[in-house]
């Protein structure tokens, strides 16, 4: 699969394990995937997140079926950074994919927007399609900030090498891990909002993704939307039989 076949009608699933898992789960989970490879809807990119350690057990295990991304990489290419993992060990690892500027990272890690930045410019170098998760705790929300929450966290995303293979994640922060999630129509207005940003940065055609408490029972609500190209699944995707369910919501 390449990236080009990343089109309009193509529906995007990404699992991100967090820091859960093992090593048998992550062999367990790509042999699930690989046997099921035939019930995996053809016109959907099916990305995993596992913690670093499992990438190549997941990778050895589904053979192909599934593409990896990473969690998380470092804001400099190599040198002395006890503990970091560079975009180009990620690209060496197989990955495609990256998370960058993930809520957990933004507020247990203090990331900034700059921090951010920095990780989806060395992702794109190393070819890594950045997938950045932008979205608004609940105080901003209610205080009408959204929009220009969204503005800043995007800011300066015209300037990324590699443009065209970005993906952007709306993840607002009170629907993760919380089994609360916006309507359909929230995310769909919130989209819009998105699209209109990245186009007053020189953007056009960058697939959105919706995350936060993403369910089999409730993914089709959103991947149904023509304004949402697929989701970003934390907790529900640790299950690989609920994951499976939401890459076939499509269907539904
Ligand atoms: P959740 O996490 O599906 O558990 O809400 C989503 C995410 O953090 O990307």
């Amino acid at each position: 699969m390449s990236r080009e076949e990343i089109t309009p009608h193509r529906k995007i699933f990404v699992a991100n394990w967090k820091m859960n898992g093992t090593s048998s789960f992550a062999e367990a989970y790509g042999a699930f995937f690989r046997e099921k490879y035939q019930d995996v809807p053809k016109n959907t990119f099916t990305i995993i997140c596992p913690p670093a350690p499992y990438l190549k057990i997941l990778h050895d295990a589904a053979q192909g079926i599934v593409l990896l991304g990473i969690q998380n990489t470092a804001t400099e290419r190599k040198g002395a950074f006890t503990g970091e993992i560079s975009a180009d060990m990620a690209a060496d690892m197989g990955c495609r994919y990256g998370l960058v500027g993930h809520s957990e990272r933004r507020h247990l890690y203090q990331e900034n927007n700059t921090i951010v930045f920095e990780k989806a410019v060395r992702l794109a170098e190393a070819g890594i399609t950045p997938i950045l998760c932008v979205g608004e705790t609940y105080e901003q929300r209610e205080a009408g900030q959204t929009a220009c929450i969204l503005a800043q966290q995007l800011q300066g995303m015209g300037r990324l090498p590699l443009t065209q293979e970005v993906i952007v994640a709306y993840e607002p922060v009170w629907a993760i891990g919380t089994g609360k999630t916006p309507t359909p129509q929230n995310v769909q207005e919130t989209h819009r909002t998105i699209h209109a940003i990245l186009r007053a940065e020189g953007l056009s055609a960058i697939p959105l993704l919706y995350g936060g408490s993403v369910t089999a029972a409730n993914a089709k609500d959103f991947v149904s939307l023509e304004e949402v190209q697929g989701v970003l699944v934390g907790g529900a995707s640790l299950k690989c039989e609920e994951f499976l369910s939401i890459v076939q919501s499509i269907e539904l």
